[in-house]
């Protein structure tokens, strides 16, 4: 088990004032955790310190050929003023399956859940109790060697960064309204589209960008092939509820086997509702939606918790969903999902990790 040494900062900086309006990932904590690894040698120890840029070779591979991962989880605040972590080990366990992807050395998962607990102590304080808010956790892996041929870089750093946010999407629970893409694409089979890895999200960038001129919060991508089968969004597993069960695209190795997503098939079938895995075209959604036969749609992400989706657009084709509304499935689901994850309903299925 790697030691971890703590450095803490002599300053504490001031904490939010108005915990409502905290934004996605603006503010940082007082300290982070850092440890490297050198080919050879292994993992460094694990260092907490306080937090604050790293000082780059220009020549850093990483800053050139993107050889990066990273996670995504919460710290979330209970009524009783204690901490707790929803699944946690799922995230770094889905971290090592990124990082052989990317010929990234694998991470020792109960040292790196020590660690994290360390750190997390050290910036409770930073946890915010609003509701709505958490602390949002983002585990990251980066190539550190300093040269420019194209390999597996000799040296690592792993870091993790601690910070209070509030809705990921600027209207919180309101559907959000969403675009189909259908010239670029996000991943193609064989590739990396099931890893959280850099290069994923910067490819999204130039159709979210469009995206957004038009009015939309987010893009719906297709498959790569064909251009029909649904993805992902990006950010969002996506769900959709047909008259007979729900329905969300197959692990197929160009999206992310999302955490939220497991918990919401889970919860769905736990509440009796079918869920079905399997290929959806696109032209199924909406001929469905125009029959009346498509009740909901909503996305599943960590950062983005579960949100309904109120319009969809593909070419001239629009449809509209629950009146506008959060529709009744994914409200339920809502309210049993974040209900587990701030400890104000019964966890059976062992998904939360309580900090004290
Ligand atoms: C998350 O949900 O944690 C993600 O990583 C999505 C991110 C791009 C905000």
């Amino acid at each position: 088990m790697q030691k971890i040494t703590i450095q803490e900062t002599q300053r504490r900086k001031d904490k939010p004032a108005d915990e409502a309006e905290l934004g996605f990932g603006t503010l940082f904590t007082d300290h982070m955790l850092v440890m490297d690894y050198d080919w050879g040698q292994g993992w460094g120890d694990m260092r907490i310190v306080p937090y604050g840029p790293f000082q780059m070779d220009p020549a850093c591979c990483v800053l050139h050929y993107a050889q990066t991962i990273f996670e995504g989880l919460k710290c979330y605040r209970r009524a009783d003023g204690g901490l707790q972590l929803f699944r946690p080990v799922d995230n770094f366990e889905r971290m090592n399956i990124s990082a052989q992807r990317l010929c990234m050395p694998q991470l020792d998962i109960p040292a790196v859940m020590e660690g994290l607990k360390a750190l997390l102590r050290l910036d409770a304080g930073w946890v915010p109790s609003a509701p709505g808010t958490t602390l949002y956790i983002r585990p990251t892996l980066i190539a550190t060697d300093n040269l420019l041929g194209v390999h597996a870089s000799r040296s690592y750093r792993f870091f993790i960064i601690l910070s209070p946010v509030g809705a990921y999407y600027a209207s919180g629970l309101a559907p959000v309204n969403i675009y189909v893409e259908e010239n670029l694409v996000r991943a193609v089979r064989g590739g990396v589209g099931f890893t959280k890895t850099g290069g994923n999200y910067a490819a999204s960038i130039l159709a979210g960008a469009r995206a957004e001129e038009k009015g939309f919060a987010q893009v719906l991508w297709l498959d790569g092939k064909e251009n029909r089968y649904i993805e992902e969004v990006g950010s969002m597993n996506m769900f959709f509820k047909f008259r007979d069960g729900l329905v969300t695209p197959p692990l197929n190795g160009s999206i992310l086997d999302g955490i939220t997503r497991r918990s919401v098939i889970q919860l769905a079938q736990a509440a009796g509702y079918p869920v079905t895995q399997r290929p959806l075209s696109v032209d199924e959604v909406f001929d469905a939606a125009e029959a009346g036969g498509l009740d909901e749609a909503f996305g599943t992400g960590t950062a983005a918790v579960i949100s309904p989706v109120g319009m969809l657009q593909w070419r001239d084709r629009v449809i509209r969903l629950s009146g506008g509304d959060i529709g009744p499935l994914t409200r339920q689901l809502y309210d049993r999902l974040t209900g587990i994850q701030y400890g104000t309903q019964p966890d059976p299925f062992g998904w939360v990790t309580r900090l004290d």
